[in-house]
């Protein structure tokens, strides 16, 4: 990245919260999706939303200097990515996420990064997750889940198609969460079964997908911590997605070292997070959401493809490698048991 040398890039930085806090109200006003169904003068998206003008003439503002929306003689219109992304219905619709994941959890939990720096907790009293997810006061078991749902659809039908489990019957997903991957790869897989173990907060979300998809007789549940609470053993294939990061660096050998002995010979670990490069430079959307993570638990690593497969390594994995799972965002490190 070029070092900035003009003060205007630093108050862009300043000021940049407050353009992603716009998107999260416009979201949380469904605005986008208004000005597909037809509202696209102030006045209409006025009464559509039921807000002031005043109000939305200020959002609106904001929201065209970020090129989320244009506006030609009083109408407005959304841009090209928005209309595939943020509008109800839309191929890649992923609102809820942003709505609860970014602009909930996550922006929530910065608010106490300077604390998370100095080591503190937020729910002191709360195990990691289950306080600033799932606690009272937190974004909620069924709304996390569906959330992150949204979030994970896409990815997981890329990761489906992108790693061959042919032959294999037994799908552990731990901290499956709502059970995106696991659906994923049940579908591309017909001979797969899967176990989904999770934080008990999201275990009626996962058997609602599980339902919704036909594929409730194909997914177990285990409720309980992944650091504590036991593993099912004989697996073929051991998944982790967006669970590294969210875990202490301390617990990572642990789940290596389970995963290890969870799967049969020749088995097949799948860490999916998260990832900056192993000099740390970038990409930015991985280095900000790991920065993220550290406000629910400051022991929290900045996670590099070295850094997992290191960890697969010491547990006895024989690595098969990382790549690019989402441009710029996630990578996914395979490895085997010997
Ligand atoms: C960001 S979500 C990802 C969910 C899912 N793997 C996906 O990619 O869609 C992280 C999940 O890990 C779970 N999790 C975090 N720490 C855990 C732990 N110690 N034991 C069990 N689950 C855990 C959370 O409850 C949550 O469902």
């Amino acid at each position: 990245m070029k070092p900035v040398d003009d003060v205007r890039q630093i108050s862009a930085l300043t000021y940049g919260f407050i353009a992603s806090k716009a998107l999260f109200a416009a979201i949380d006003l469904d605005l986008f999706t208004k000005i597909a169904g037809g509202a696209t003068t102030l006045a209409d998206l006025a009464a559509a939303t039921d807000t002031a003008p005043n109000r939305l003439r200020t959002l609106l503002t904001a929201l065209k200097t970020v090129g989320l929306v244009s506006e030609t003689d009083g109408t407005f219109v959304n841009a090209p990515a928005v209309a595939t992304y943020l509008v109800a219905g839309a191929p890649g619709d992923f609102r809820d996420y942003i709505r609860v994941v970014n602009g909930g959890f996550l922006y929530e939990g910065l608010r106490h990064l300077e604390k998370a720096m100095r080591g503190e907790r937020i729910f002191p009293d709360k195990g990691f997750y289950e306080g600033i997810v799932y606690s009272e006061g937190g974004v909620g078991g069924p709304a996390f889940s569906s959330a992150q749902h949204a979030g994970s659809l896409g990815p997981a039908r890329l990761m489906a198609r992108r790693v061959d489990l042919a032959g294999a019957t037994r799908l552990l997903d731990v901290g499956g969460g709502s059970g995106a991957y696991t659906l994923a790869f049940l579908k591309q897989n017909p001979k797969l079964g899967a176990t989904i173990l999770d934080f008990p907060e999201t275990t009626e979300t996962a058997r609602h997908y599980a339902r919704e998809a036909g594929m409730s007789d194909r997914v177990a549940h285990i409720q309980g911590n992944a650091i504590t609470t036991e593993w099912p053993g004989e697996q073929d294939v051991v998944l982790m997605s967006y669970v590294w990061s969210a875990v202490g660096g301390n617990d990572i050998p642990t789940l290596a070292r389970r995963a290890f002995a969870a799967l049969k010979p020749g088995g097949l670990v799948l860490v999916h997070d998260f990832m900056v490069d192993d000099r740390h430079d970038g990409p930015a959307f991985a280095a900000w959401y790991l920065l993220a993570s550290l406000p629910d638990n400051p022991q929290a690593e900045c996670l590099t493809p070295g850094f997992v497969e290191g960890a697969l390594r010491d547990a006895g994995f024989v690595i098969e490698g990382t790549a690019t799972m989402l441009d710029e965002i996630t990578q996914l490190t395979r490895a085997r048991r010997p």
